[in-house]
């Protein structure tokens, strides 16, 4: 291969990385986005040729996210996920959403979008804005719990923790969907939540019990 061509295949390569990627859907989605949803005045986006897909974008944008029923302002970068803004950018910060693989592989960070979960870890901040997003916090409350948050305390269904929030919220939607499921359709529910300690049949036995007692969201 001529160095021409070596070169070539270099700056075409495809990069997966979920930086690049997020990146990319923010430099591309920023325009829609931010012309959409932003508030405030102190927008400086700087983009490198204003025709063109930029190279870059820096600044921050002021954001009004909904959160369990509550309007919460952040400043973040364009490119901020949703996870981080939550957890590092509001006032006071939302950490029921967990950060642990920040790749949409485990499900810790799993919030409700208009009712449907995601992982709050691959949708940017700019893209929440108008949803109603709901955390494991906007669920209940330790003096209210939901079905859900009760029966993992009852059942223990947990160890070191940083999971549950994830499964909790993701079961929480799902038995609204299905009230009466069958020990397989939780598994199969729970497949993009994943338990590192293995308090699996602790997590499955507490959701056919909160599908007992009767699930309010
Ligand atoms: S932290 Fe988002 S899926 Fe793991
Ligand atoms: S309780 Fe530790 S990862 Fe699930």
């Amino acid at each position: 291969m001529s160095d021409d061509q070596d070169e070539k295949r270099k700056a075409t390569r495809h990069d997966p990385s979920r930086r690049k990627f997020l990146k990319g859907v923010g430099v591309a989605g920023a325009g829609a986005a931010i012309a959409d949803h932003l508030i405030g005045s102190e927008k400086k986006i700087v983009a490198s040729e204003s025709n063109a897909a930029p190279d870059s974008v820096s600044g921050t944008v002021n954001l009004v996210l909904n959160v369990n029923g509550g309007k919460r302002s952040v400043t973040v970068e364009p490119r901020t996920t949703l996870l981080n803004a939550l957890r590092n950018h509001a006032e006071p910060p939302v950490t029921g959403p967990k950060l642990v693989c920040d790749m949409g592989t485990c499900g810790a960070c799993t919030v409700l979008m208009d009712g449907k979960n995601i992982y709050s870890c691959l949708v940017l901040a700019v893209d929440a804005v108008g949803k109603k997003l709901t955390t494991v916090e906007g669920l209940g409350t330790p003096e209210n719990m939901n079905a859900v948050q009760s029966a993992f305390v009852e059942h223990d269904g947990m160890m070191c923790g940083f999971c549950t929030p994830g499964f909790v919220t993701t079961i929480s939607a799902y038995l609204k969907k299905n009230p009466n499921p069958s020990l397989a359709e939780v598994r199969e529910a729970c497949k993009g939540n994943f338990c590192r300690c293995g308090t699996y049949p602790r997590v499955f036995e507490a959701a056919l019990a909160a599908a007992k007692a009767g699930v309010r969201t």
